[in-house]
């Protein structure tokens, strides 16, 4: 099994992309701790993996409270021993979030406090636990939108993912000869919850998928798999990296019809 033995924080962990990529960690071997706002949502995950007889368990936590998030290192230290893996995942997009000259200073606050400094707050405390034992893998959620500009303003959103992708180079060129690397992934727009309040209004559906070669959303699995990848041994020389798994979106000049 590709994780065998390791020990994986997932944030946002009973969302779409979260959930995926806690039941493809645990399958592999992994104990996931299903870390999340939603404590319950959280529960019914960790619960499921454990009735296939996998490792998991999961913690209520707020990934914007720096005493929550050095609380979840803590018990997972204290409970398992060890941390070879931090997914910073949870994150939020709000439907007021638009173009920069409309969205209001306590919309900005709110999805860059979630986005950007919830990673800071996941790194902060996940790599001195690494660094005590000998290294680990820290994968951060960006976005392609990092990348490229999106069709539809989410201004906020788009900020806080390319702070993601800075602080993410960074923290892998500093900890690279200390064992710990940090990959930022870039998903292409997912079909999950989040993403569904965003299709909800059809022409800002269908300027989004234009733009996909490959014709479709990608699935939350397609992230997780890739998530696998990079939390594993298997991603060794793999670090400071704008992970892309966008179905070739930021590849794309024009799209075939
Ligand atoms: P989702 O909405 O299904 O799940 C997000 C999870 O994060 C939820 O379970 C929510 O309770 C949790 N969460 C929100 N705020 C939190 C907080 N302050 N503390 C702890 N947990 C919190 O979203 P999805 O699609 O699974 O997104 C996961 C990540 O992937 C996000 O960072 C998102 O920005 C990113 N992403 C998603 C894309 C998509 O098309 N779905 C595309 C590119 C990036």
């Amino acid at each position: 099994m590709r994780l065998e033995g390791k020990v994986a924080i997932v944030t946002g962990g009973a969302g779409g992309i979260g959930a995926a990529t806690c039941r493809e960690f645990a399958g592999q071997g992994a104990h996931v701790v299903v870390a999340d706002r939603d404590g319950e949502r959280a529960r019914r995950v960790a619960d499921e993996l454990v009735a296939k007889g996998l490792q998991a368990s999961a913690v209520a936590v707020d990934v914007t409270r720096g005493t929550e998030m050095e609380g979840l290192v803590e018990g997972v230290l204290a409970n398992r021993g060890r941390l070879d893996v931090m997914f910073n995942n949870a994150g939020i997009f709000h439907e007021r979030d638009v173009s920069v000259t409309d969205t209001d200073e306590d919309i900005w606050d709110l999805v860059i406090d979630v986005n950007l400094k919830g990673v800071y707050l996941g790194c902060k405390y996940a790599i001195p636990a690494m660094l005590a034992g000998g290294g680990g893998s820290i994968i951060n959620t960006a976005s392609f939108v990092a990348i490229v500009g999106a069709a539809v303003s989410q201004s906020a959103y788009t900020a806080s993912k390319g702070g993601v992708l800075a602080l993410t180079r960074e923290i892998a060129v500093e900890y690279a000869r200390r064992g710990i690397r940090a990959n930022a992934l870039c998903p292409g727009p997912i079909d999950t919850p989040l993403l569904a309040d965003l299709m909800r209004d059809e022409a800002a559906k269908a300027r989004r998928l234009v733009h996909i070669p490959v014709g479709r959303l990608g699935r939350a699995e397609e992230i997780a798999q890739a998530a696998v990848f990079l939390a594993s041994d298997e991603s060794s020389f793999v670090t400071g990296t704008d992970f892309l798994v966008d179905g070739g979106i930021a590849a794309a000049y024009v799209t075939p019809e």
